[in-house]
């Protein structure tokens, strides 16, 4: 549909044009991670009084931020799209106005690199050098967003540092490490309870016990206590109840002694290997996580998690078969981006702490991720979550808003139109807002025919009414990761 051929290989570009404002060294690569909708883009940019189609709705006021992989050098050898350095795009909504910005996460191995006018790391695909300063790969941050005691932080989904980032001008602030006493790497899908305030994080590696899990309490104090694993393992969320933490023990994993002889991480999936959930009281250590087996399988993301009695209730979008194979029906980028082939259906597990009895089912055959929810019901049981279709033709896009209903499986759904592919889409509460779904769903579009960027506002309650305003940005947007919102007391407490 909107492969082209080019002189580099097969773009997403419908017009066949190069994108605006990506750098002249992607044009010697041919590599789809680095072309079209994935091009990065060299503007650091600031626009104020943007033109809206429609209205803004008065009572939308916060800022909406995501972060995603924009490379500032070339790649030192074969480029993957999570290798990119962590660019944020934002747009702050405030009494029907709203202005755009972005900018680069300015980390620690962002600045070895411009000091040296190139790239230092190689990336994920290897091979590893761990001769390099920090490690052999290089902490993007450019993962995920969240927003922990009012701050902005940025996250990497590889375990990395908690980065700070100026909520108001997207400056980076440093490293948070909670004055010295969070010293460990932490996963991008760490999640604060909107209950207590409490930080519930945990980081991964490839020395035993291989994972490690804590909780930073509002006061400042930590609880931490290594988790033991059967080896080195790559899981990418966890879940939160109110009592409990969910963690993530999957059938995928690399061969150590390949690794060892050639420098690279291959995941495989072991279809003979169980999927493994462990329960651990919020504050509790190794010997407290109770370990329930479900089918095999691999999830990137929890809708959420909850306690319904003496049972533990997962809800997470379920990848049946996390082959990297490709498939044969994939085109040329299908196949080069099936490491990331995001093929998942949503998903409940439940875990009976009293019985020890689990049972698992499917709630719809979708292919959707990067699910988002109201956040206010993190660890309570909660009714909706706002996710994208994934198209099989280009497994890394987003080509439409879904609203899932858990209650009754119905969905909505708004295709973003030929060409036109979203980003992820958090929840923004209305002002007063007591209700689930009381609030807007904000996404980034670029239109693959003139690759220009919007960002679209929708009624979180009825997304198939289609956007109830679009702001035209001043410049392309590329795909990118995970996205946060912050309402407006938290932008300007800053
Ligand atoms: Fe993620």
């Amino acid at each position: 549909m909107l492969e082209i051929t080019t002189r580099y290989g097969k773009s997403l570009s419908a017009s066949g044009l190069r994108p605006d404002l990506a750098p002249d060294w992607i044009d010697a690569i041919d590599n789809p991670y680095l072309h079209g909708l994935f091009a990065p883009i060299t503007a650091e940019t600031a626009a104020a009084d943007l033109p809206v189609e429609g209205t803004l709705p008065a009572d939308l006021r916060g800022a909406y931020f995501r972060n995603g992989p924009n490379s500032r050098f070339a790649p030192k050898n074969r480029y993957h799209w999570f290798d990119g350095d962590g660019m944020i795009h934002a747009v702050w909504f405030d009494g029907g106005r709203a202005r755009y910005a972005n900018r680069w996460i300015d980390t620690w191995g962002a600045a070895k690199e411009q000091d040296a006018g190139a790239s230092i790391w190689p990336g994920v695909l290897g091979p590893f050098d761990f001769s390099l300063p920090g490690g052999p790969l290089k902490d993007t941050a450019n993962t995920d967003l969240i927003v922990l005691n009012g701050r902005l932080m940025a996250l990497w989904y590889e375990s990395g540092r908690l980065v700070a980032i100026d909520p108001q001008t997207l400056a980076t602030e440093g490293v948070s490490d909670f004055d010295g006493r969070l010293r460990q790497r932490i996963s991008a899908h760490s999640k604060t309870d909107p209950a207590t305030g409490d930080f519930i994080f945990f980081g991964y590696g490839d020395r035993p016990p291989y994972m490690r899990y804590g909780v930073v309490r509002p006061d400042g104090s930590i609880h931490h206590t290594d988790i033991t694993l059967p080896g080195p393992r790559r899981p990418h969320d966890i879940g939160v109840t109110p009592d409990y933490s969910i963690l993530h023990d999957f059938p995928v994993f690399f061969d150590p002694a390949f690794f060892k002889k050639t420098g690279k991480r291959v995941p495989i999936f072991h279809p003979d290997v169980p999927t493994r959930y462990g329960v651990i009281p919020r504050f509790g250590t190794d010997a407290d996580v109770r370990w329930f087996e479900f089918e095999p399988c691999y999830m990137l993301h929890v809708v959420n998690t909850w306690q319904e009695g003496d049972e533990v209730v997962m809800i997470g979008c379920r990848n049946a078969d996390p082959t990297l194979r490709p498939d044969r029906r994939d085109g040329r980028i299908a196949a080069m981006l099936s490491g990331i082939k995001l093929r998942a259906n949503l998903h409940e597990w439940r875990m009976n702490l009293a019985t020890g009895a689990t049972s698992e089912r499917s709630l719809d055959d979708l292919n959707a991720e990067f699910p988002m929810i109201n956040g206010d019901w993190l660890g309570r049981k909660n009714r909706y979550t706002w996710l994208h279709h994934i198209p099989h033709e280009i497994p890394a896009t987003f080509d439409a808003l879904v609203r899932y209903d858990l209650t009754d499986g119905t969905t909505q759904r708004y295709d973003y139109g030929p060409g036109i592919f979203g980003s992820e889409a958090p929840f923004a509460p209305r002002i007063g807002s007591a209700a689930e779904d009381d609030g807007y769903v904000v996404s980034f579009v670029t239109d693959t025919a003139d690759w220009s960027s919007s960002v679209l506002v929708l009624d979180a309650a009825d997304i198939s009414a289609g956007p109830i305003a679009r702001v035209r940005l001043p410049q392309r947007v590329p795909a990118g990761f995970h996205a946060a919102w912050m309402p407006a007391e938290g932008v300007q407490a800053r």
